[in-house]
């Protein structure tokens, strides 16, 4: 039967799933909400999918946070920026010549899966509603975009906003501002606020190990992956002890202690934040104990009064287009194998929807190319795909402390790994 694949979302995972697909002699389609490609990286001042802020850079280095099949120019930055990032999508888009297999301003509405070799899939495009058959799905709609949002007793009758309604400091400039969150969006976030309100404090519930950006001159992730071949329990505990040598331990900055080990947390990388805090900018609290008014009680027995509140608590697992009863996410477990296939639905594949320590994209590219073996029957779902898929849930790569951001966490290396290892043994078997 001839196979018509739907892809939901031309982000940075939506494009290399096309690429790789159509690659592969597939006819493939993708929607998109937005105008362009690029996802979250599509930088607007107004509510939209993206989560990006005006100055953000991102955490990965470009080194590691390329498509194997189209490097970054050498005039882009060690961190590039959301600018640079959004050109570098479109050029990959224009160079493969994708746009012509994305549809924008596309939202899915629904997608419901008749059988093995058919999805019913619901689409709004110019406010008129139609419905299209396919064959596959392929889910790349992102997992930062949906806010996490923390409740606590009483009420807070300043601002309150979440970080992906964060777009500049500008509207925070002479506000005493709280921010909530130990994550990059928080640390980011605080170190923005504080270039211009009247005092930013940053509360964290537990203590975090923040990883300077650069370690000997290297980019972090570059330097830690000249020891990628250490297993990655080891290579963590190294990692953890040469960030500590180089920052010290959190209490010289009035943090909490860091009680976990190195890769137990989703890391925070930031080169401003300790050191705003040394210059007195922004000041740290622990966590939130309850609301009253304009004051905000912490659990450490002291108040304060704050202007806005920024809640820097992350994201929901979300897929809207799905009926709750056949996929929910949203508070784990996450059940696939490679973090990609179903052990069900044979006909219904998720790309990007992992959580490495490091760059997703790349991650993304090689999961486009083991779908597009995949869909040409060039790879075979292993006969043990249930066993494999609660495994990826019992056996994570990294063991991390019980926080509902980490059900979906992989070792970038390791991921890498298992998915080339994949993609080249099924390659030989079919040649
Ligand atoms: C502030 C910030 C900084 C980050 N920094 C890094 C970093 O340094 N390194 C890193 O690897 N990752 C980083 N991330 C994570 C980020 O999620 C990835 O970089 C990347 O954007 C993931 O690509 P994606 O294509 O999977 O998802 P997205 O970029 O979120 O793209 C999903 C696409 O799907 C579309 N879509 C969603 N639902 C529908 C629907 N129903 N119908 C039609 N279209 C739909 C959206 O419009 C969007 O274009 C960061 C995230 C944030 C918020
Ligand atoms: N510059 C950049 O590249 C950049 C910037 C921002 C974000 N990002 C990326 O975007 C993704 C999301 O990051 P994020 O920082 O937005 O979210 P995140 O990684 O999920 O971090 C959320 C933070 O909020 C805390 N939190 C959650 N609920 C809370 C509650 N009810 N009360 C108090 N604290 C609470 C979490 O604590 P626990 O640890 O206890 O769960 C954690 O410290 C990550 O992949 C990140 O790397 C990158």
């Amino acid at each position: 039967m001839k196979k018509r694949v739907c892809v939901i979302g031309a982000g940075p995972s939506g494009i290399a799933a096309v690429k790789n697909i159509r690659e592969e002699g597939v006819d493939v389609v993708a929607y998109d909400a937005n105008q362009d490609v690029g996802g979250n990286w599509i930088y607007n001042e107004k509510s939209s999918h993206s989560s990006v802020f005006e100055t953000t850079h991102i955490i990965s280095s470009k080194t590691l946070s390329q498509y194997e099949d189209f490097p970054f120019d050498s005039s882009v930055a060690d961190y590039p920026s959301h600018q640079e990032l959004y050109t570098y999508f479109q050029s990959y888009a224009k160079l493969f010549d994708l746009y012509r297999s994305i549809k924008f301003n596309t939202m899915v509405q629904h997608c419901k899966r008749i059988d093995a070799s058919k999805w019913e899939v619901t689409i709004k495009q110019n406010g008129i509603e139609r419905t299209e058959e396919f064959t596959d799905l392929v889910v790349c709609n992102g997992h930062h975009w949906k806010p996490k949002q923390p409740t606590y007793p009483g009420v807070f009758n300043g601002e309150i906003i979440h970080s992906h309604q964060f777009k500049k400091a500008a509207p925070f400039a002479g506000k005493k501002v709280l921010v909530i969150g130990g994550g990059n969006s928080a640390c980011d976030v605080a170190v923005e606020t504080s270039r211009i309100s009247k005092k930013t404090s940053i509360s964290w519930r537990r203590g975090y190990r923040i990883v300077p950006k650069f370690i000997f001159g290297k980019p972090s992730d570059v330097f830690a992956s000249k020891i990628a071949f250490i297993p990655t329990a080891i290579r963590n505990s190294l990692s953890g002890l040469i960030a500590k040598l180089i920052v010290g331990p959190n209490r010289f900055y009035g943090l909490p202690k860091v009680t976990h080990k190195m890769g137990a947390t989703h890391p925070t990388l930031n080169s401003e934040l300790l050191y705003k805090i040394r210059h007195g900018k922004v000041h740290p609290k622990g966590d939130i104990h309850h609301f009253d008014g304009a004051k905000v009680h912490f659990k450490d027995g002291s108040s304060e009064e704050f202007d806005t509140i920024i809640a820097c608590t992350g994201y929901v697992l979300s897929h809207p287009f799905f009926d709750q009863k056949f996929i929910d996410y949203s508070s784990g477990p996450v059940p696939l194998y490679l973090k990609m296939f179903h052990e069900a639905y044979e006909n219904l594949y998720f790309i990007g929807m992992f959580q490495p320590l490091g760059c997703i994209w790349p991650g993304a590219e090689q999961q486009s190319k083991l779908a597009a073996l995949a869909l040409t029957g060039k790879w075979k779902r292993p006969k043990n795909m249930k066993v494999l898929c609660k495994r990826e849930v019992t056996h994570p790569h990294i063991k991390q402390i019980d926080s509902s951001r980490h059900t979906i966490t992989v070792d970038f290396h390791r991921f890498l790994k298992d998915l080339k290892k994949q993609i080249s043994k099924k390659r030989k078997n079919s040649a």
